[in-house]
């Protein structure tokens, strides 16, 4: 017998279909973590509902639970937490495991940064490949000592009891990670911490800060807090659903004649809508429904139906709302008539994998014409064929594939795919129950 290995976990899609019926995918992936993190430094406590139960948040609150914090939960999303202010944190013991999770590693680090005990952040092997001198660099700026590895990679060691100091930073990439660091570490500091951002990145941080009673200041293109403030507890904090989980539905139902779909309470953050954006300037009927508010944020049910999609030429200043959408636009392209140029996306290269290099491979695979280009990639539609492709350990590489066998024209086998479950637990299920010819599998290891 074939011993379940989840290592070994792939995909098998049948061919054809349609995506038809009304889902919620689950909660916003950044916005749990920020949840998690910011009600733990709040005085009092504070019930999440709609918390995004992947590995990813699960590591963060891991993290959490060994810095001293209290929860109960998360079941079905609700996730209780007892806040213990900015100074309420204790010493772990271990060094963190954050698993696949650059969001984790990045903001803990500037959290941490400003604590008055060491930590060690580790992380699986893709997580340790990732760029951290991003975060290391301006953190010793504010004074704090961090250190990564030789080549700026985890383990970082963050050395604790340091005075902290405000600086004004400006980004040298969009990156709503590094931003968020540097005011999570702005918290702890001494003055005021400017962060200044040509392009905007996810505001997340900065809205849920504010709605946890902390005074930022956000203009164009600049976000700026004073450190020794508190944050005081919600008594509710309710977590839309992810458009970047959204978004593999929202290219599935585009490509697949027949299709008409609804997606409820998607997160509509205006840092995040790229997507939609994009899609509809391919061509695509995306209809927003009943905008409303929840947590600071705004969210809407989206309806989606076929439609005939068409290259188009995707330009930099497109990219940071889109960012984590380029695996399903992708494949929005592969299945659109003509030719589709993304550029200025060199960020997707230091992804969970490199994004523009994984995707190009996998599309080649099913013999769609995809030339990979230092930033960007360039994609000619076609017919996809049948066929087996690597996901790379990434979870939206994983996923973004599966929604190609609605218009292949023969299986599709997907291998490496349980990171899926880093930031989409129950996506076989939820998109078999759409209509997604889809089960998961366990590769034989002895072939
Ligand atoms: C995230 C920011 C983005 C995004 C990631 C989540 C966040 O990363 O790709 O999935 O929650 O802040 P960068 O900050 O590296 O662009």
């Amino acid at each position: 017998m074939t011993e379940l290995n989840e290592d070994l976990r792939c995909f098998r899609i049948g061919p054809g279909g349609c995506l038809t019926g009304q889902v919620r995918v689950p909660g916003d992936k950044s916005i749990s973590h920020r949840a998690v993190m910011l009600a733990a430094l709040a005085e009092g406590t504070t019930e999440i509902h709609g918390l995004l139960e992947g590995e990813d948040v699960l590591a963060t609150l891991a993290a959490f639970r060994a810095l001293g914090i209290v929860t109960n939960g998360p079941e079905r999303g609700r996730l209780v937490i007892e806040g213990r202010g900015l100074q309420g944190l204790q010493a772990s013991p271990e060094p963190f495991y954050l698993g696949n999770s650059g969001t984790a590693m990045r903001l803990l680090c500037g959290l941490l940064a400003g604590q008055r005990f060491d930590s060690i952040l580790t992380g699986d092997v893709s997580l340790s490949q990732r760029p951290m001198r991003r975060v290391t660099e301006p953190l010793l700026r504010m004074g704090a000592r961090v250190a990564a590895g030789a080549t700026g990679t985890a383990p970082l060691h963050i050395k604790g009891g340091q005075a902290l100091h405000g600086i004004h930073y400006e980004m040298p990439m969009a990156s709503a990670q590094v931003k968020s660091c540097l005011l999570l570490a702005g918290l702890y500091a001494k003055g005021e911490t400017c962060v200044i951002e040509s392009v905007p990145s996810r505001d997340h941080t900065e809205r849920m800060l504010t709605a946890f009673g902390y005074e930022v200041d956000c203009r164009a293109g600049r976000v700026c807090l004073h450190g020794g403030g508190r944050l005081h507890a919600m008594p509710l904090l309710a977590i839309p659903a992810d458009i970047s989980s959204a978004a593999f539905f929202l290219v599935g139902a585009s490509i697949a004649p027949g299709s008409d779909l609804c997606l409820m309470e998607v997160g509509l953050n205006p840092t995040r809508t790229g997507v939609i954006a994009i899609l509809k300037r391919m061509g695509a009927d995306i209809e927003v429904l009943d905008k409303r508010w929840m947590g600071g944020e705004p969210v809407a049910d989206l309806r989606v139906r076929h439609a005939a999609l068409h290259g188009i030429h995707i330009t930099p200043e497109m990219v940071p709302a889109a960012i984590d959408e380029f695996p399903a636009l992708f494949v929005a392209a592969a299945c659109a008539e003509g030719e589709t140029l993304l550029q200025g996306a060199e960020e997707l290269r230091v992804k969970e994998s490199d994004r523009i290099a994984a995707m190009a491979a996998g599309l080649q695979a099913l013999g769609i014409t995809a030339e990979p280009q230092v930033d960007g990639i360039r994609i000619i539609g076609g017919v996809p064929q049948g066929g087996r492709l690597h996901a790379r350990g990434d979870h939206r590489i994983a996923m973004a594939f599966t929604m190609m066998a609605l218009r292949a024209d023969a299986e599709i086998i997907i291998d490496d795919c349980r990171n899926v479950a880093t930031s989409f637990p129950g996506f076989v299920e939820l998109a078999a129950s759409v209509g997604l010819g889809i089960r998961a599998d366990v590769v034989d290891a002895r072939r």
